[in-house]
């Protein structure tokens, strides 16, 4: 354990699937162990694409909590907060938003993708264009040293590294550079063999019963090419093999063995898996099931992890007005 410090969020858009699990939760949760970590639900950043209907977010921010918790993020072990609960956040990106030029947020790829991408939806909007402004506050708010994050995030990493820079230049070192932290992420496709993803409708989630998931993998796509059992197949394309790759990595030679030999049928295979990611995902599943009807823990769980990190949060603001002399109140 180090006292280097980690800061990440999410956006909350309901349960988890597989997807974000292999892709980032499961990093965070080996982090925990090896790092001062505070991790966070994105609440405002949900607002900047979603404000016009947030009927759901109050229940998909407890979702997100459960899932963290039942996957194995422990209150214990890392900072478990609300970014809208310590408003700090708020303060510093204002403050930020003072000295990031425009240009920079223009020249965001995720703006013009997603400009480009939600075009049936309103999205031109002062607090969309300032997303990565917000990010950089979440993130030099607790002078993160390293920032989890997907690939898709790299160009924010890098704008919040520009706003520090600018920030310490104009008012002297208040802010250290922050690192993205990219982990190996487990590549795994959504049921139907594109990426797994909400809007395709092709995902698996902490919060699938043992019964649904063996109707999933039942309804995976494999090789077409093998139509009788004894046609020998291609594992590299089939769906049900990349799975097979993440969560029976033991019998993997075996079964591609078997399915270029054509020596195993599919139904077959896709029994073998399915039990095994029961196996792994029951326990999860179980704990889901023992959290979700226990608000008060939840909300024990946020409250005490929003105050730890107002706690650092404070701190670093102090500095920050004291920097920008915008303390008059404060100055005896
Ligand atoms: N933009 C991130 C995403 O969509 C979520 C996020 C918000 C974040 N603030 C952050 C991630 C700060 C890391 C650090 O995934
Ligand atoms: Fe895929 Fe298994 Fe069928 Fe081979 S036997 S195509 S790996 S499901």
């Amino acid at each position: 354990m180090n006292n280097e410090i980690i800061v990440s969020g999410m956006r909350p858009t309901g349960s988890l699937h597989l997807g974000n699990y292999f892709g980032a939760l499961i990093n965070w949760i080996q982090l925990q162990d090896e790092y001062k970590c505070l991790f966070f639900v994105a609440d405002w950043h949900a607002l900047t694409t979603g404000y016009e209907d947030t009927t759901n977010i109050n229940n998909n921010i407890t979702e997100l909590i459960v899932d963290w918790l039942s996957a194995g993020l422990d209150p214990e072990k890392c900072i478990i907060f609300m970014q809208s609960s310590v408003k700090e956040h708020a303060e510093l990106h204002l403050l930020l938003s003072m000295i990031t030029p425009l240009s920079w947020l223009y020249r965001c790829p995720t703006y013009k993708d997603q400009i480009a991408q939600l075009k049936d939806k309103n999205i031109a909007n002062y607090g969309f264009l300032g997303y990565p402004c917000l990010m950089s506050a979440d993130i030099l708010l607790y002078k993160a040293k390293y920032v989890p994050v997907g690939e898709d995030q790299l160009p924010h990493l890098e704008l919040t590294r520009e706003i520090a820079r600018r920030f310490n230049y104009l008012y002297g070192e208040v802010f250290p550079e922050p690192q993205p932290k990219l982990t190996e992420a487990k590549v795994l496709p959504g049921t139907d063999g594109r990426k797994m993803s909400k809007s395709y409708g092709n995902t698996i989630s902490f919060s699938d019963s043992p019964e649904t998931i063996r109707k999933k993998v039942s309804m995976m796509i494999t090789d077409p090419a093998r139509i009788r059992k004894d046609d020998p197949g291609h594992p590299e394309i089939c769906t049900v093999f990349a799975f097979h790759k993440v969560f029976n990595q033991d019998e993997v030679p075996e079964i591609e063995d078997a399915c270029k030999g054509g020596k195993i049928g599919c139904v077959q295979c896709k029994r073998k898996l399915a039990e095994k990611m029961i196996e792994y995902l029951t326990p999860i599943y179980e704990r889901r099931q023992k959290i979700i009807g226990n608000t008060k823990y939840i909300k024990e769980v946020v409250s005490h992890g929003n105050n730890e990190a107002r706690k650092i949060a404070q701190k670093t603001l102090e500095e920050v007005r004291n920097a920008m002399k915008i303390n008059w109140d404060a100055e005896v």
